[in-house]
């Protein structure tokens, strides 16, 4: 513990710099949280959801993971979601890959790395799913980069896949699902402009309602 003493040192300074701007803000923060957008984001240490997006404490719900993977019979990623959209009434769900990452890397190479592997297995699929469209691109580096935004894009549809998504839109409540990917050598955003925001650009097998 002593060892880690910074750390709660930069915590004292961080909360008394807060304070400065806004002497109510842990008061406030205590009472409740109204975050309008949920993240689902990658574990990697070089992106700080909420300081990328120049968002405060309680502005942003997040969920991070190797890779920002959403198989559809994760518990964690389900539940994140359904409480996400059901009590906290977000609007926006946002899935952020990003370039350089180190899953997408791990999945395209005939190796193991040890457990990982197994939840890397969702990327594989997109892999073989795609491998038509990424045959087509010539150099290593640009397939990675395509498939990182094909991972990003395909876990988009995974949740709107979900009965939690479907029942928000069945229920007329304003629900959208975005996929971006951030670039860490840049810290600027991309929006892959696969905004999915109705029943209705849902693919027919994937329907678990009928709407009108
Ligand atoms: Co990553």
């Amino acid at each position: 513990m002593k060892s880690l003493q910074h750390l709660f040192e930069n915590n004292r300074k961080w909360a008394q710099e807060k304070l400065k701007g806004n002497p109510k803000i842990f008061s406030d923060l205590a009472k409740g949280q109204q975050p309008k957008y949920l993240w689902i984001g990658c574990s990697d240490s070089r992106i700080p959801a909420e300081e990328i997006l120049g968002l405060n404490p309680g502005e942003l719900f997040v969920h991070r993971n190797i890779a920002n993977l959403f198989p559809h019979t994760d518990l964690n990623c389900l539940s994140v979601l359904e409480y996400a959209v059901n009590f906290l009434n977000v609007e926006h769900v946002i899935v952020c890959g990003h370039y350089g990452c180190g899953g997408v890397a791990a999945a395209m190479k005939k190796a193991q790395h040890g457990l990982v592997d197994n939840w890397l297995r969702t990327i594989r699929d997109v892999h073989s799913r795609e491998r038509e469209s990424l045959n087509q691109i010539a150099g290593q580096e640009e397939k990675y980069e395509r498939l990182v935004e094909l991972n990003t894009m395909h876990q988009v549809l995974n949740i709107c896949h979900t009965t939690i998504v479907q029942n928000v839109w069945a229920k007329k409540k304003k629900l959208s699902v975005h996929g971006w990917v951030y670039d860490i050598s840049t810290g600027l955003l991309k929006d892959l402009n696969c905004c999915i925001s109705s029943l209705d650009q849902v693919d027919d097998t994937h329907k678990s309602l009928k709407l009108h």
